[in-house]
């Protein structure tokens, strides 16, 4: 093709293997595990749900992210333009460039929200340092939180303020902006995160959390449970949506790209699995639901903070450290809406981040709103399955469980069966029986995985 891979002149290439890992793994590691992961898990009746993630992420997630990662690094641009020279001119192969577009308009969404829970994180790094959390019950605790979603002018203030970080950081361009903002303070995160583990076993209801989480009772888990699980898997791994095409355009041609998606997913898994553990005790140790929401590490973190000494100091720096989680991941949902305006307006950087961030930000207050004022809106409500749905449920389903595992879906299709096969062995980085396995689980188990999971859900 004429097309070259603007993005594989030396100038603009991570690093190192380290520093795409970092990269990748910042935008993978970030509220999904530690926010979404608990509460999801809690609604979904724990055992037998966390059993089909973990399913989901082996079967599914692993290979998507090898080849997503490989497709972004073939092409060398942004999603969109990537598939466009990847799939040639030919008609019917036009059809992959879907897969770009699908990235584009999923990340413009799910950053509008996410943006509004980063937003949370803020706040409560102010609440943890000012000692509120200190000696409060779990009714008080409860209820500060409860007054912070009724708010609507503090959600949106933090929301903006959130938005504004990482307009700035991706504003920057990648070299100075990506490699900067992933730093050392993730494997402090990891740290901390065992420290609230080691704190959860000195509780009475440690093994009761550990029960919840891993002994499977699949009589609690529904189909859309199901799908709730493989739409987490594709979320948490920050996979479908062309995040990682972008991340990989970015990737030099000798780095092993299944041994680093594996590395990534173990972090990934791993940091989801502390969270829960983490919480789960706290949780039944209080008298709480596991199923109460998306409030639930807010209302049982504090409460651990407000009673362990030093629990102001642990409490303030844990909320700085999810607060970096989610911009490290938020960047990474800027950067496809970016590329391509930075393509197809002809925007600069900093322009496009600018533009494409406000009207994300201008999306994100209907999440805003789906707290309060409008917590009785439910736009589908006329059909049954999205009955007590709000904007923040319906843009969350929308992108988690539709857009990702179907761009998952396709990228498995078009990687598998449509791409050449020269070379594909080297670019993945496995060679001989792994190599065949590989091939056999992306174009015949990770598709038939999504598929059956959504044939269920539709029946
Ligand atoms: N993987 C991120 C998390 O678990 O918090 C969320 C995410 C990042 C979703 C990037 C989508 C995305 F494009
Ligand atoms: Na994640």
């Amino acid at each position: 093709t004429q097309h070259t891979q603007p993005h594989q002149a030396a100038s603009s290439l991570w690093s190192s293997r380290l520093a795409f890992i970092l990269a990748a793994a910042g935008s993978a590691v970030g509220l999904g595990n530690i926010w979404k992961f608990p509460y999801i898990t809690g609604e979904n009746g724990g055992g037998a749900f966390v059993l089909v993630y973990l399913v989901c992420i082996a079967l599914i997630g692993v290979p998507v992210l090898i080849a997503e990662t490989m497709i972004g690094r073939r092409g060398g641009q942004s999603p969109i333009a990537t598939m466009r020279s990847l799939t040639g001119r030919d008609g019917a192969a036009r059809g992959w460039r879907a897969i770009g577009w699908n990235g584009v308009v999923a990340s413009f969404l799910v950053l509008s929200f996410y943006s509004v829970i980063g937003g949370w994180s803020l706040v409560y790094i102010g609440k943890a340092a000012a000692g509120v959390f200190t000696g409060a019950d779990a009714e008080a605790i409860g209820a500060q939180f409860g007054a912070l979603l009724a708010n609507p002018w503090e959600l949106l203030l933090w929301h903006s303020v959130f938005m504004a970080l990482v307009i700035l950081i991706v504003g920057r361009g990648i070299r100075s902006g990506l490699e900067r903002a992933v730093n050392m303070l993730m494997p402090l995160l990891f740290v901390l995160l065992v420290a609230m583990v080691i704190y959860a076993m000195n509780t009475d209801s440690f093994a009761r959390g550990v029960r919840f989480m891993f002994s499977p009772d699949f009589s609690k888990l529904t189909t859309e449970g199901v799908l709730v699980a493989l739409g987490h898997a594709a979320f948490t791994l920050s996979i479908g949506i062309g995040v990682l095409m972008a991340y990989g355009s970015y990737l030099p041609t000798r780095v092993n790209i299944a041994r680093t998606a594996v590395t990534i997913a173990v972090i990934d898994t791993g940091v989801a699995l502390l969270a829960g553990l983490a919480i789960f005790p706290l949780v039944f140790a209080n008298g709480l639901e596991p199923g109460s929401g998306p409030g639930l590490i807010f209302v049982t973190l504090p409460l651990a903070f407000g009673k362990m000494s030093g629990g102001v100091l642990f409490g303030a720096v844990f909320f700085v450290l999810l607060l970096v989680a989610a911009i490290t991941s938020a960047i990474s949902m800027l950067e496809p809406v970016v590329e391509w305006l930075e393509e197809h307006k002809g925007f600069s950087r900093a322009r496009s981040a600018l533009f494409g961030g406000l009207v994300i930000w201008f999306v994100g207050i209907g999440t805003v709103l789906s707290f309060n004022l409008w917590s009785d809106v439910h736009p589908l409500g006329f059909i049954a399955f999205f009955k007590d749905k709000t904007v923040f449920d319906l843009l969350d389903f929308l992108v988690s469980n539709l857009m990702m595992p179907l761009g998952g879906l396709a990228i498995a299709l078009f990687a598998g069966w449509a791409l050449g096969r020269q070379g594909l062995a080297e670019d993945i980085g496995l060679r001989g029986l792994p190599y065949r396995l590989f091939m056999v689980v992306l174009r015949y188990l990770t598709p038939a995985g999504i598929a059956v999971v959504f044939l269920y859900n539709l029946v």
